[in-house]
Order: structure tokens, then C-alpha cells, then sequence
């Protein structure tokens, strides 16, 4: 099977920043394979974020997470390489930190803060389209 490179959207969230993990999910993503072709640090509005999370607005975590979003700085990363769109989330592990595997940056870095909302440090593209329209949105 032959695949082309893709690219995918990584934001590394407040918490990551927060933490001084942003050395180690960078690294994580570098050892895996995949390529660092932009990189930025910036405070996120939030117009952007409303853009950004779009489709889960009116959901009970939208506003709490947007809130958080807010809160603090985050990392955005433009990150290239086969399958990494799937990969990437593969590499973040799933949603709850609490219950994502070992191994994965939300497994191993992350848990349960007792918090109204979930910190797992990480967000990646879902599809294709989701990367496309995240990447313009961030980067340009
Ligand atoms: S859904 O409803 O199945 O689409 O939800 P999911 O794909 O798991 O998550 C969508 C984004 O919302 C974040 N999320 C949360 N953040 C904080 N608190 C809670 N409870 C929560 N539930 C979901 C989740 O991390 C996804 O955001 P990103 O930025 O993509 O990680």
C-alpha cells in the first residue's frame, strides 16, 4: 500500500504549557517519525476557538472547554508524514487521560484533576477535511 505525506493540526493545550511538557509530547512526535514544519506559540482568542470547535458547539463540555482554551497559551504545530492524521491520535490516546493506554501522551501524562473540564493536553485533526480547514484557521 503507498500513502502521501499528509499534514495534521497538533495544538499542545494550556495544561501541556502549563506543565513544562511541551519538550516531551514535541519529542514523542519526532521520535516517532513524523516532521515539524511549523511550529508557533500564541494566546488563542476567542474567535478562533469558536471557529475551531465549531461542531461541538451547544454540547455541555463546549463552553468549559472553550474557557479553558482561553486560559493560557498553547503550542501549534504543523506536523507532516504518512498517516499521521491517524497516527498523531493514535500517538494522544484517547478523549479521558484517566482511561487513555499506557504509553499514549494522554496515558502516560495525563489524568484526572478533579476539574470541570478535561485536561488531556493535546488536540490532533480528526480526517482529512478536519486538518484542512484546521491548519488554514491557525496558520493563516
Ligand atoms: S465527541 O462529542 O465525541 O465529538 O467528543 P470528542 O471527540 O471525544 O471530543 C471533542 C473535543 O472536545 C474535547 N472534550 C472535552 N474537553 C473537556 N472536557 C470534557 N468533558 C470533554 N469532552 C470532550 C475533546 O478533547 C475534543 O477536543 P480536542 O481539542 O479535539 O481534544
Amino acid at each position: 500500500m503507498t500513502t502521501s505525506v499528509e499534514e495534521t493540526l497538533v495544538l499542545l493545550k494550556p495544561d501541556a504549557v502549563a506543565r513544562n511538557l511541551t519538550g516531551e509530547i514535541l519529542r514523542r512526535i519526532e521520535a516517532k517519525g513524523y516532521q515539524l514544519v511549523d511550529l508557533r506559540m500564541m494566546q488563542a482568542d476567542r474567535d478562533l476557538l469558536a471557529a475551531h470547535y465549531a461542531e461541538h458547539e451547544g454540547k455541555p463540555f463546549y463552553e468549559p472547554l472553550v474557557e479553558f482554551m482561553e486560559s493560557g497559551p498553547v503550542v501549534v504545530a504543523r506536523v507532516a508524514g504518512h498517516r499521521v492524521i491517524e497516527g498523531f491520535r493514535s500517538l494522544a490516546g484517547t478523549t479521558d487521560p484517566t482511561t487513555a493506554a499506557p504509553g499514549t501522551i494522554r496515558g502516560d501524562l495525563g489524568r484526572d484533576w478533579g476539574l470541570r473540564v478535561q485536561q488531556n493536553l493535546v488536540h490532533g485533526s480528526d480526517s482529512p477535511e478536519s486538518a484542512a480547514r484546521e491548519l488554514a484557521l491557525w496558520f493563516d
